[in-house]
C-alpha cells in the first residue's frame, strides 16, 4: 500500500511534476516541498486556470490539505508572500494550510547578488542559474555559517548573526567580483520585519509529517528541479546545489528512508534543458524547433527558452539507479502526435565504446554520443485523451517500447496541461 509518495523529476526539470502533484493531492492530506527553492516553477492547470507555484507546494489548490515546505528547502522569504498573496488574491487559502519548517536556510538578497556576479565572472562558461541565490545560500549552509528562519525569532542574535554574514558577502561582491554590495542595515530590518508575518505559520515539519503518517494519511513529496541536475549525480558543475534524487526527499523532511513506499519518476516523452550543460539528445533542427513550440517549452521561472532533444535512456538508467524509480509517469505525449518519425536515444558512443548508462559528470558526457532506435509516429491527436485504449496504436508501442527497455512500469500518461488530461494506469495512493 503506498502512503508516502515521492515524486520526483527524472530527467533536467520541467517534467510536469507540478501538474501530477496536484493531480494527485486528491488523495492526500500533505504535500511537502523537500528541497529546492524558488529556481522551481511548477504548472497546474485546473478547468484551463494556469496556477504557476515557485515555493509553495502544488497541492494548494485543493482545500484541506496541509502544505509544507520542509528543512531541505532554501527560503527567500519576499518570494513566499508575494506567491502567497497572488494566491490568496485568486481565493486560494494559504496561511491556513501552509507551514514552514523553523530550519530553513533563508536566502538573503547578497545571495543573489553572489550568483549573480558569479555567473557574470563565469561568461561564456556560465552555468545558467536562475540567478536566485540558490547556489549560495546552499554553499553557506554546508558551510555552517548560513541563517535558518528560527534565526529570525530572536532579534539580537539574528542581527549579530546575519552582520557577519552580509559583511562577508560583501567583501566577496566587493573584491572579488567588484560588483555592488548589499546594505547590511536596511537588509536586516527588512528580514526582521517579516518576522512577525511568518512566525504563525513556522513549525517542527517533521513532526508534523509524523502526525499525518500516524494517523493513516497519505503524504506527497514533491520534487524540485529533476534528477539529472543533482549535485551528487547529476552533470555537475552544470546542476543546482541539491538532492534532487529521491533520497532528498528523506534527508530533506527528516523522513526514515523505509518510510516512503513509492518512488515516481515525471517523465517527459521528449527532452528538456534549460541553462548550459551537456544534452546529448539535443536537437538543434526543425524538430527541436517543433518540440518547443508545440510543448510551449518557455521557463515558467524565467522565461527562458528550454533546449529540446529526444527521450534519453541512458540518462534516465542513471537517473533510476540514483532514485529506484518504482513507476514512471510519461508527460507530454501530445507534444509527439504529428510527428513522423519519433527517435529513442537508447545507448551513447564514448570514446568508440558503447554503453547504456548516462557516465557521471559533465566532462565525459558532453564527449558521449546519442545512438538511437527510430519508430514511426503515430500522426494523430492524442490531446486529452484519458484511457490508455484509447491512445493511437503507435503511441502505445512507443510507451511499451520505454517501458521493456527500461524495465519500469508506466503507471501514469499525461496527455495535456489540464488536471484531467491523464490517463491513470495505476491508481497511487488509493
Ligand atoms: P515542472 O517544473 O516539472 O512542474 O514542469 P513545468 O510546469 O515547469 O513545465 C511543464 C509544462 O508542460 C507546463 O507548462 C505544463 O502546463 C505543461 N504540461 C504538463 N503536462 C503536459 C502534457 O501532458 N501535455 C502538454 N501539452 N503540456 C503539459
Ligand atoms: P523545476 O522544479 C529546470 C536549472 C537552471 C540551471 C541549473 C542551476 O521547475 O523543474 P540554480 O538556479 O538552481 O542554481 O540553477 O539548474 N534549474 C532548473 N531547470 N527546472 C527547474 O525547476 C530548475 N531549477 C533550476 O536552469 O541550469
Ligand atoms: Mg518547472
Amino acid at each position: 500500500m503506498t502512503k508516502n509518495l515521492v515524486v520526483i523529476g527524472s530527467q533536467w526539470g520541467d517534467e510536469g511534476k507540478g501538474k501530477i502533484v496536484d493531480l494527485l493531492t486528491e488523495r492526500a492530506a500533505a504535500v511537502v516541498r523537500f528541497q529546492g527553492g524558488h529556481n522551481a516553477g511548477h504548472t497546474l492547470v485546473v478547468e484551463g486556470k494556469t496556477t504557476i507555484l515557485h515555493l509553495i507546494p502544488s497541492g494548494i489548490l485543493h482545500s484541506n490539505v496541509m502544505s509544507y515546505i520542509a528543512n531541505g528547502v532554501v527560503l527567500h522569504l519576499p518570494s513566499l508572500f508575494s506567491e502567497a498573496e497572488e494566491l490568496m488574491a485568486a481565493g486560494v487559502s494559504v496561511w491556513e494550510k501552509l507551514r514552514v519548517s523553523n530550519a530553513c536556510a533563508l536566502i538573503m538578497p547578497s545571495h543573489i547578488a553572489l550568483d549573480k556576479a558569479r555567473e557574470a565572472a563565469k561568461g561564456a562558461g556560465k552555468i545558467g542559474t536562475t540567478c536566485r541565490g540558490i547556489g549560495p545560500c546552499y554553499e553557506d549552509k554546508i558551510a555552517r555559517r548560513g541563517l535558518r528562519l528560527a534565526d529570525l525569532q530572536n532579534a539580537d542574535n539574528f542581527r549579530t548573526r546575519a552582520e557577519e554574514l552580509l559583511n562577508y558577502h560583501n567583501f566577496l561582491l566587493k573584491n572579488f567580483y567588484q560588483a555592488e554590495t548589499v546594505d547590511v542595515a536596511a537588509t536586516i530590518d527588512e528580514w526582521l520585519s517579516f518576522a512577525p508575518k511568518i512566525a504563525p505559520i513556522i513549525c517542527d515539519t517533521t513532526l508534523a509529517l509524523e502526525e499525518h503518517r500516524k494517523r493513516g494519511e497519505n503524504i506527497l513529496y514533491e520534487g524540485a528541479q529533476g534528477a539529472m541536475l543533482d549535485i551528487d549525480h547529476g552533470t555537475y558543475p552544470f546542476v543546482t546545489s541539491s538532492s534532487t534524487a529521491s533520497g532528498g526527499a528523506a534527508t530533506g523532511t527528516g523522513t526514515g528512508i523505509h518510510k516512503l513506499d513509492f518512488v515516481l519518476a515525471i517523465t517527459k516523452a521528449y527532452t528538456t534543458r534549460v541553462g548550459s550543460g551537456p544534452f546529448p539528445t539535443e536537437l538543434n533542427n526543425d524538430i527541436g524547433e517543433h518540440l518547443g513550440r508545440v510543448g510551449r517549452e518557455i521557463g515558467a521561472s524565467t522565461g527562458r527558452k528550454r533546449r529540446t532533444g529526444w527521450i534519453d535512456l541512458p540518462a534516465l538508467r542513471r537517473a533510476a539507479l540514483n532514485s529506484c524509480f518504482d513507476g514512471i509517469c510519461i508527460t507530454k505525449l501530445d507534444v509527439l502526435d504529428e510527428l513522423a518519425t519519433i527517435k529513442i536515444c537508447t545507448n551513447y558512443r564514448l570514446d568508440g565504446k558503447i554503453i547504456d548508462i548516462a557516465p557521471l559528470g559533465a566532462d565525459e558526457l558532453s564527449r558521449c554520443e546519442a545512438i538511437y532506435e527510430e519508430i514511426d509516429g503515430w500522426q494523430s491527436s492524442t490531446i486529452g485523451i484519458r484511457e490508455y485504449e484509447k491512445l493511437p496504436e503507435k503511441a502505445r508501442q512507443y510507451l511499451e517500447k520505454l517501458e521493456k527497455i527500461l524495465e519500469i512500469p508506466i503507471v501514469i500518461i499525461s496527455t495535456g496541461p489540464d488536471r484531467e488530461e491523464t490517463i491513470e494506469r495505476k491508481v497511487l495512493l488509493s
